[in-house]
């Protein structure tokens, strides 16, 4: 297939597009490099350095252009800032995806998948998270990716399209052969954090609250590693049913404290990691994993990182190369 590939240069979209290219798919990438990098898209992809907000050139690129479909990662991230600056938020991820749809139906383009987010959960009443548990995100970025899904929802019922939401739960570690990894500015997620104090870096991690009703008092999140999600996308984008709206978690089904993610780093770098218990940080649900069964019934998809201290190997391998990230 001919695919565009819309964030294709960022963490988790350059991460797919390598795996859609051994796939022997097409890949045109659509980024505006505000976050990602250029140096993480193969010189095999096409690229368009480009906008969401320019409906023109998103036009002159669908149109006659031979697409099949699209994967669309391109959005901001920062849970803190959307309830900050929530129109930031409703404007790209929202807006600018509805200049996306209305592109795809003008071109003939009726098959897309979606970066959604377990955020859309807000506060889960049990564990591990279904998909038919309350849709209630506790933040603007949670809902502008709820809004997003509703919008893929109805473009189905009404014109054909077809499209799958993959909502991921945290996305970790790095491309085995070490090409790829996560590069972020400012850095916000937990475990580039915990290896850039083993760097050297950061004097410190601060562990974000410890009186969270868990085992050791701190959160527990599900760190899928991001070549599984990579396969999850390939498949969808490959399984996709015309005229439907599906939507699946991807995680491992597994969860990990702070305190199990930071010694599963001292033991992958050997280096002390000192850390500091600090405030909860508001909007951080106490624990978030993922009931991955739906996608493994439809897609034969399971990930093959199963362990936390592997995936941690995986991104420190990339960093202790990349110390300063890409390009510079
Ligand atoms: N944490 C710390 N110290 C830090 C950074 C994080 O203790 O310096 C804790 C957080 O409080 C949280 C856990 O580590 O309990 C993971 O935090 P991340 O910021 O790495 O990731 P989140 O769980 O906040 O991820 C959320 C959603 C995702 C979403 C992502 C977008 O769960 O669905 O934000 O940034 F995609």
């Amino acid at each position: 297939m001919k695919l565009l590939v819309c964030g294709g240069a960022g963490y988790v979209g350059s991460h797919c597009v390598r795996r859609l290219l051994a796939g022997g798919h097409e890949v045109v990438v659509f980024d505006n490099l505000c976050a990602g990098h250029r140096e993480a898209v193969p010189a095999s992809a096409g690229f368009v350095e480009g906008d969401l907000a320019d409906a023109d050139l998103l036009r002159r690129t669908l149109d006659g252009g031979g697409f099949d479909g699209a994967l669309h990662f391109a959005a901001f991230l920062n849970v803190g800032e959307s309830v900050n600056v929530p129109l930031k938020y409703y404007r790209n991820n929202v807006a600018n995806t509805l200049n996306l749809l209305e592109a795809l139906e003008a071109s003939g383009v009726r098959r897309i998948v979606f970066s959604s987010t377990c955020a859309v959960y807000g506060e889960p009443p049990e564990m591990p998270i279904r998909e038919d548990l309350p849709k209630n995100p506790i933040n603007p970025y949670g809902t502008t990716k709820l809004a997003v899904e509703w919008m893929l929802r109805d473009a189905c019922a009404a014109w054909g399209l077809g499209a799958v939401a993959l909502r991921y739960f945290n996305a970790a570690g790095a491309s085995a052969d070490g090409v790829i990894g996560e590069d972020h500015d400012p850095e916000i997620h937990l475990i580039p954090l915990v290896l850039q104090v083993a760097l050297g870096q950061r004097e410190k991690i601060f562990i974000f609250g410890t009186d969270y009703p868990t085992p050791d008092g701190t959160c527990i999140r599900d760190y899928v590693h991001v070549e599984d999600l990579a396969e999850a996308h390939l498949r969808a984008i490959e399984g996709v049913a015309p005229g439907r709206f599906e939507a699946f978690n991807v995680g491992t089904g597994r969860g990990n404290s702070v305190r199990e993610i930071i010694a599963a780093a001292r033991e992958v770098t050997g280096h002390a990691i000192p850390a500091e218990e600090t405030d909860r940080r508001p909007g951080d649900p106490p624990m978030l994993y993922a009931a991955p069964d739906k996608i493994g019934a439809r897609f034969d998809w399971a990930p093959r990182y199963t362990e936390v201290r592997e995936t941690i190997a995986t991104a420190w391998a990339w960093h202790r190369a990349n110390p300063r990230g890409f390009g510079k």
